[in-house]
């Protein structure tokens, strides 16, 4: 009995320290401990059939072998624990000098890449930035710009009309950005200098550069003494701020109802460097800067007087602009929606 006893305690102690994770010391606590046949209660039960002096001797022998084997146990599962939420913390472990992973940001189209860095170079001269509807009455899209009711003029631009809400109330999809010339004068008087990017439309079939809509970028200087000399000095200035480099540039004379006199500023085509391509139509020159000086008709319109003040007003294809800083040879992309194409810029 008594050498059964030291037997179970050396093969009890071999197992517990031998267990390597919590589970299996709990199978082998149940293995000597468990209530209904526990190896040591089960051996305890034999206890009743020796002599009393065998059973009060085995029994002191059993009781301290049953503390000592508990006390292993013990000690073998605060190992087994530390084990455990070391081998946790290495598994959660993280590294805090990894970079961290970057958002994912949508980008801006083009246009309004080059239309903030317009805005900006306007604001920096003294420019205001303006809006204007883009369902635009007839009177501020022709009539107050010059451009009367059967003028030969209106075959320039192919117009969206829009029935009005009223009967006999004109509306089109503005064709240009020149209508807030006359709302912005009407509004702040003058002097004035101000710039209103935006979205246009034209009726006309599509093709690489031409679309139904697209964007400019419209622009009047107002003051005593305006001359030919401020315009031509504000779009160099502008020229060269957008496009970071010196490119060439034309004025021929151009013909729009409301300005007097009127030019074409051309510039190189940057696509092909002035060879020809098919976005300058062959030519090597691309039309980008209408502009003139503001027509009497136009500034009354707005009411300022002509004959104190005069101004100058540009509107730049702020749509075409893009195309020759980026090079991008088919305007229909711009408005696409394309993510192949967005994600470039
Ligand atoms: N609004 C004209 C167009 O779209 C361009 C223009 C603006 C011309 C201002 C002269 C002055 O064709």
């Amino acid at each position: 009995m008594k050498n059964n006893l030291l037997q179970l305690r050396e093969t009890a102690r071999q197992e517990i320290s031998a267990t390597k994770n919590l589970t299996e010391l709990e199978n082998i606590q149940i293995k000597y401990f468990g209530r209904k046949d526990g190896v040591l209660n089960v051996l305890l039960k034999s206890l009743k059939d020796l002599s009393p002096e065998a059973k009060k001797e085995v029994g002191q022998l059993a009781n301290q072998v049953k503390v000592e084997l508990e006390e292993s146990l013990a000690k073998q599962k605060t190992i087994l624990e530390k084990e455990d939420i070391a081998s946790t913390l290495e598994q959660d472990r993280i590294d805090v000098t990894l970079p961290a992973i970057a958002p994912k940001k949508g980008s801006l189209n083009p246009t309004t890449l080059v239309q903030n860095e317009l805005e900006d170079i306007f604001k920096s001269l003294g420019f205001m930035v303006l809006d204007g509807p883009e369902l635009e009455s007839d009177y501020y899209n022709f009539e107050a710009l010059n451009i009367p009711e059967h003028h030969p003029a209106r075959d320039m631009q192919d117009t969206f009309y829009i029935k009005g809400l009223a009967k006999n109330e004109k509306r089109v999809l503005r064709t240009h950005t020149s209508p807030v010339q006359v709302r912005a004068m009407q509004k702040y008087g003058a002097p004035l200098r101000a710039v209103a990017p935006g979205r246009v439309f034209r009726y006309e079939a599509s093709d690489v550069s031409h679309d139904h809509t697209f964007y400019q970028l419209e622009g009047i200087m107002i003051d005593e003494n305006i001359s030919i000399t401020n315009l031509i000095a504000v779009m160099k200035t502008l020229l060269r701020g957008i496009l970071k480099r010196d490119v060439k540039v034309r004025l021929r004379p151009g013909f729009f109802p409301f300005v007097e006199p009127g030019f074409e500023l051309d510039i190189n085509c940057l696509i092909c460097g002035g060879t020809g391509c098919s976005v300058c139509k062959q030519s090597g020159w691309v039309e980008l800067l209408p502009c003139g000086m503001m027509h009497p008709s136009v500034l009354r319109a707005g009411n300022i007087d002509p004959e104190k003040y005069s101004g100058f007003a540009f509107g730049l294809g702020l749509t075409r602009l893009v195309m020759m800083k980026y090079g991008i040879d088919d305007i229909r992309l711009l408005n696409s929606g394309d993510l192949r194409f967005l994600k470039q810029f």
